[in-house]
């Protein structure tokens, strides 16, 4: 494993982004950093992180065939990945919630941005980044619904090994991806889907607040929600949130 640790820098997806071809980075060189100085989320937000506490890192896939149209299954490999490693070793109900953010109960423990290289109509470089909240224990009052594993384990937790743990399953479920094997991919990700079939409340982007119930995800990654008329509609990441 090419593990490439730097004390601080912007962010280990924009490293990634700006090195890999000028530097030749093989496929799987994971770029972790202690400190990010302007860490990314989705949909252009902050991702905050106590220095030296958690696991902010960055992972470069290269591919050879993988459609844009499949993109979507890399998210779920991505998160399978992550989940699968703190259900084996914490105990919490960790949920995936759509699209690939992890949580611990209702806390999300764990975010990914993934950032992908196109040409033609093909994925060629793709950057996971992953932002996992491991030994913080205080956490800034405006982000609600937050957790880490500390706060639920109440251990200082090995973050070198758990940074290993997490890469060796993304190799792991990554190669669903390389044998074309998506049925399998969506048919675990399903099954840890957070209120998958359980009626929840909604707020679209012109905040309105509705109540519908998740009823599956469609092949470009959309949300496919059955509304209360019993009609389904699907939403892109910038057009729902989940009310609470
Ligand atoms: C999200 O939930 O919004 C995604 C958060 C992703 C954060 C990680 S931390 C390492 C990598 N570098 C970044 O700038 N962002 C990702």
């Amino acid at each position: 494993m090419n593990i490439i640790k730097l004390n601080a820098i912007d962010s280990t997806n924009s490293y990634i982004k700006e090195n890999a071809v000028k530097n030749n980075f093989e496929s799987f060189t994971v770029v972790l950093a202690e400190k990010q100085t302007s860490g990314r989320g989705q949909l252009g937000t902050v991702w905050e992180s106590e220095q030296g506490k958690n696991l902010t890192f960055s992972i470069l896939i290269k591919f050879l065939d993988f459609k844009i149209t499949q993109q979507f299954y890399l998210s779920m490999a991505v998160s399978l990945a992550v989940l699968v490693v703190l259900k084996k070793q914490f105990e919490a109900t960790f949920y995936i919630k759509w699209p690939n953010d992890i949580l611990a109960d209702k806390d999300k423990v764990a975010g990914i941005l993934i950032e992908n290289s196109i040409v033609g109509n093909f994925i060629k470089n793709s950057v996971i980044g992953i932002g996992l909240n491991v030994n913080q224990t205080n956490f800034s009052k405006e982000i609600e619904h937050v957790t880490s594993l500390k706060n639920i384990s109440s251990v200082e937790i090995d973050k070198e090994k758990l940074l290993i743990d997490v890469v060796n399953s993304i190799e792991y479920f990554v190669e669903f991806i390389y044998r074309k094997e998506f049925l399998k991919l969506k048919e675990m990700y399903m099954n840890t889907l957070y209120k998958y079939k359980i009626p929840a409340m909604f707020v679209d982007k012109n905040n309105t607040v509705f109540m519908g119930k998740i009823v599956n995800i469609s092949v470009e990654g959309q949300l496919v929600i059955e509304l209360e008329n019993e009609k389904t509609r699907k939403f892109n990441l910038k057009e729902i949130k989940f009310a609470s």
